[in-house]
Order: C-alpha cells, then structure tokens, then sequence
C-alpha cells in the first residue's frame, strides 16, 4: 500500500496500522523527519520518499521509484491535502488548495490508473471529505476541490464497472471532521472523530473494496441529511463568514 501524504494525521495513522496488520506500507510526504520517525518505528514494512504533489512531474517520477523499490504496488491511497488556511492573498490560498487538492491527485491518479491498467487490476483509495457535498462560505475552494475529486472518481469508478480489460477499484473515503493537525484549532467543529478510531474504519473499508467510505461512521447521516436538504436552504447557511 502507498500512502501520499503519510507525514501527519489520517496519513501517518494509516501508514501504522497498515504495517501492523502487515502491509508492506510505503509513504510520502514533504517533511522528511516524519518519514524518518515512521520508518524507525516500522522498520522494514516501511519505505518512502520525499514528495511535493505540486511538482507534478517530479511527484510521478518519485512514485514509480517507491513503486520499484517496493516491488510493486497494489494500492495506493491519495491522502495529501491542504485546507483553507489565513494568507495574506485569498486568491493565492485558493490557488494553493487547488494546486494541492486537483492537480496533484488528478496527477497521481492519472499515473496509478495507467500502472494498474497495465497490470490488470488495483485499487485506487482517494481522500475526500463530507465537504464535497456542498459548499461552506468559510471553506469554499476546499468544499469545490472534494468536490472535483468525488466526482472525478466516480467517471472513473463508471469507466472500471464497464471494463472487462481491468480489475481496478476505486475507493472515495468522506471523512467528516477527525483529529488532525489540519484541525487543530479550528472552530466549529462538532463530532470530532478520534484519528486511529476514523482509520481503522476506513481500512475496514478499503479491504471490504467498498466505493464509499464514511468515518467515522455517524457521518454517514450527515451526509444523507445534506443530499436531502435543497439547495434553498444549503444556499442560506450561516456557516462562518
Ligand atoms: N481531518 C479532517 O477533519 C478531514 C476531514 C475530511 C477530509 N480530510 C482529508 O484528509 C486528508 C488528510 O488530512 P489530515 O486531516 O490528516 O491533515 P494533515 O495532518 O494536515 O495531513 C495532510 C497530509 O497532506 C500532506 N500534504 C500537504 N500538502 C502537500 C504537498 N504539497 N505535497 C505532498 N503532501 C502534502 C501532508 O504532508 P507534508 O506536509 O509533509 O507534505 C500530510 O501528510 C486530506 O486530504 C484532508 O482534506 C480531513
């Protein structure tokens, strides 16, 4: 299993309880010292390789070498990201959500698709979020990235149901909110989900090959209770500024 953005959070939990259960865990990341951290506590179930998803060609390159050093690679799970966060330009924020968030899944999905079409079967896990169902005034690039990548994995997700020529899954994880240093002082918040209790569901998930995940699973309402609710009412929220 590959885990991009495997330095913090969700990512570095995944990483753990991965090799625990006896993966072969590769993770990247910018911060090289939490690579180092995870691989003298993993030894060697663990292999990585710095990794900035905005230096698109670089990032590919990187990938396929974390894919020959491994062996292989089966799944790979599309975790880096970034959310709004205070800059002295909002436009150059948005830009950044987007550089992080699209361009550089849309890029690693585009070369993990081809390796396990190639192959013949893989599984493809792409971190999204219950933000992708509808739009917040305090996070609107964030809501329109998770947006794209749900929806972008769903064309895929059609295009693999289609195919007898592969085998290829495709996983979009919805997390609500979960401990992390992405919200870490953040306000709002409500049903914070313990970051090992919201991955150990979601590895659940990916092993049961599931094509949506919700963790922790009382998100699974709320995101029923927002595609029930028109947009009448999503459009009057008062969620921030
Ligand atoms: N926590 C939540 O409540 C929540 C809810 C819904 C969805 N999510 C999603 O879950 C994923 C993980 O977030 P988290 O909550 O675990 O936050 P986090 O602790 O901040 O982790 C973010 C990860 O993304 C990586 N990353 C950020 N920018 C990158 C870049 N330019 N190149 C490569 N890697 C980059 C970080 O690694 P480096 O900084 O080392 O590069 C880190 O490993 C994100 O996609 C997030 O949108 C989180």
């Amino acid at each position: 299993m590959i885990i991009i953005g495997a330095t913090s959070g969700i990512g570095a939990s995944l990483a753990r309880q991965a090799a625990e259960k006896g993966y072969l865990v590769g993770g990247t990341g910018r911060r090289e010292e939490r690579l180092i951290s995870l691989k003298e506590a993993l030894g060697d179930a663990f292999f990585y390789r710095v990794m900035d998803v905005t230096q698109r060609e670089s990032a590919s390159n990187t990938l396929q070498q974390l894919i020959d050093e491994m062996g292989g690679m089966d799944i790979i799970v599309l975790n880096s990201g970034i959310s709004n966060y205070p800059s002295s330009s909002v436009t150059a924020m948005e830009q950044e959500i987007i550089d992080v968030n699209v361009s550089g899944f849309v890029n690693l999905f585009g070369r993990a698709f081809s390796y396990f079409r190639e192959q013949g079967t893989g599984h493809i896990v792409g971190i999204s979020s219950i933000a992708s169902l509808f739009g917040t005034s305090r996070a609107a690039p964030y809501c329109g990235s998770k947006a794209f990548i749900s929806t972008y994995m769903q064309g895929y997700r059609q295009r693999c149901n289609a195919s007898d020529q592969f085998n290829i899954t495709i996983t979009d994880v919805k997390p609500g909110f979960v401990k992390s240093e992405m919200t870490d002082g953040k306000r709002g918040m409500f049903w914070v989900g313990e970051t090992d209790v919201a991955v150990r569901q979601m590895l659940k998930d990916i092993e049961n090959k599931k094509s949506y995940s919700y963790v922790t699973r009382r998100w699974r309402l709320v995101a029923w209770l927002i595609k029930l609710t028109p947009n009448l009412l999503l459009d009057r929220l008062k969620i921030g500024a």
